[in-house]
This record gives C-alpha cells, structure tokens and sequence, in this order.
C-alpha cells in the first residue's frame, strides 16, 4: 500500500480532515482535502465536520484552528515546525510597547504565538492587513511583528501612525532585488508577482503584491503566459498544475525549512496516533480568538 493510500484510509478510519498551507511539500499537498493561505485555512478550519484536523503548516497556523474550534482535535504533525517570525514577537515586549503606545490600536499578522494574539484588538493576514488597517478608527496603530508588511501596509494607509515591530520572514527577506532583477533580465516578458512580506525595495520592483492566494487567483485570471513568483517556492507546485501552459520562475533560495517538516510519515503517524494535539490555555484561547474573529469579519482584501 503507497503512504497516500494509507492516508486515505486513515482519513476515514479516524474522521479526520487534513488542511495544508501551500509552502507545503507537493505530495502533503496532493494528499490534503484543503491547500491555502493563511486566511483560507483559517476560514476551513471552521466549516469543518470531522472529528479530527490534521494541520500541515507551521505552529501558528495549527494553534489558530484550535482557537477557532476549541472542541475539535487539532494534531500538528510536527510542532517542531515553528515559525521564525511568530518566534520574534514577545508577550512581554508587546504589553511594554502597549504601554508606551496607551492611544495605539494593536494590529497583529496571524503569524504570531496565540499569547500574544491575546494582546492584539484585531488580526490580520497578507490577504487582508491594508483592509483591516483601514477599518479602525484609531489614528495610532501598533502593527506586529512584520516589519516589511507594516511598511507595505503604510504605503496605502497614510492618515495613520505605524509602530512597527522589527520582525521579518527569514525566507522572504532574503529575496533581494538583484535576484528580481536577474531574472527579470532572463525573461524580460514575465509578471513580477511578491509577496507583501518581501522588503519594500523588492515590492518597488513588482507588478503586483498578493497573498498566496491572491497570486493563485491572479495567474488563473490573468492573459500573461511567465510569472516571476517572489514567495515560497512550493506556491508554484499548485501555480504549475492549475495552469499546465503558463510558466513559472522561482527565486533562488526562497524555501521555508520549517514548513518543510512535515512529511508523508509524519502525516501518518499523526494519523495513527491522533498525537500530537494543540494544547492552548484556555483563558488566553477565549482572548485570542475575539482578534481572530474580528478579522475573519472583515474578510479577504485582495
Ligand atoms: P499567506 O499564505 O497567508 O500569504 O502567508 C504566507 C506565509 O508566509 C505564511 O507563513
Ligand atoms: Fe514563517 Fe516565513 Fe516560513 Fe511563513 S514563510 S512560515 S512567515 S518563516
């Protein structure tokens, strides 16, 4: 029997769901009954019947379809898989910085521990942070912990104050100009697409700034034929099979390890185990999820 098909039947067996980001490697990816953003899974995670959500993705993401479904099993495969970003962003620093910043409004990116979600007024994603910006009526806001999506929010939201955070995304800031620059040169008819957690001098660079998502739904409705794909390299698994007779052109050295984790045998042994489950105090989930929800309100923005 293929790992897949042991997944399968798994599946059944336990009554579970598997929701995948799409960094992740291209057979978890085959074998999920859900692949998206950030938003997206958040939004799944709460239309789900099973018993049992299987989350390939990172800690934050896994940890958000807890909060959302306090009475579901959420098993992480590997809770190992942390996100180098969410890890940048303290409690303690962000209650110090609240203070500091009394008339501020916290904004907070999903990618964040449910700690200091707790702390935050309203969550945001890549999909949705200008939308979710602009829908407070506060002047000051407080924006953690991405740097560079603070700065890409500002460009849009000029009659606020921005306090950033000087967190980033290890794999998206890494994308430097010259690799843009590069192969654009190579393929001088491509679409420059990145993702907003890329720095501002390689967003002045593209044609468009879209959330994972966003860059599925722009390539399927768009008449170009080459993209240049300023995210994670696995976006372009799925870019490739939605659209067999478009092409695609990765940025040298844009890989998420820790999205990497995960595995077809740490699927299965998820499965077989239902361990390890997402574990939250209860107290910080019931605050966690009032920001989480006020966003899941607003909605998608691109
Ligand atoms: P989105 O899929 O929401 O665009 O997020 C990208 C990311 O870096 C998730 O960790
Ligand atoms: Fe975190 Fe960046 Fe990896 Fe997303 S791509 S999980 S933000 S390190």
């Amino acid at each position: 029997m293929s790992e897949s098909e042991r997944i399968s039947d798994l599946k059944k067996e336990k009554n579970a769901v598997i929701l995948a980001h799409n960094y992740q490697r291209p057979e978890v990816q085959d074998i999920a009954d859900f692949v998206g953003d950030s938003l997206g899974l958040s939004l799944q995670a709460t239309r789900v019947a099973a018993d049992v959500i299987i989350f390939c993705g990172v800690d934050f993401m896994a940890e958000s379809a807890k909060i959302l479904n306090p009475n579901k099993k959420v098993v992480h495969p590997e809770p190992g898989a942390k996100c180098p970003m969410a890890a940048m962003c303290d409690v303690d620093g962000l209650v110090e910085l609240k203070k500091v910043h009394a008339d501020a409004k916290v904004v907070g990116y999903v990618n964040t521990t449910a700690a200091c979600k707790a702390q935050m007024d309203i969550c945001c994603t890549s999909s949705n942070a200008v939308k979710v910006v602009r829908s407070l009526d506060s002047r000051k806001i407080i924006f953690v912990p991405d740097e560079n999506l603070g700065k890409y929010v500002q460009r849009f939201v000029k009659d606020k104050e921005i306090i950033l955070w000087p967190g980033y995304c290890p794999t998206h800031d890494q994308i430097d100009p010259e690799k843009v620059t590069k192969l654009k040169a190579e393929h001088p008819g491509a679409v420059v697409i990145v993702h907003p957690e890329c720095r501002p001098e390689v967003i002045d660079l593209a044609d468009a700034v879209k959330s994972t998502e966003g860059m599925i739904k722009f390539v399927r409705s768009s008449d170009r034929h080459e993209f240049i794909i300023g995210t994670e390299k696995e976006l372009i698994y799925r870019l490739k099979n939605e659209n067999p007779n478009k092409s695609f052109y990765a940025i040298p050295g844009a890989v998420c390890p820790t999205m990497k984790m995960i595995t077809m045998k740490s699927v299965i042994r998820a499965l077989e185990t239902l361990q390890p489950t997402v574990e939250i105090d209860p107290e910080i989930m019931e605050k966690a999820r009032i920001p989480l929800e006020r966003m899941m309100d607003i909605g998608r923005g691109d």
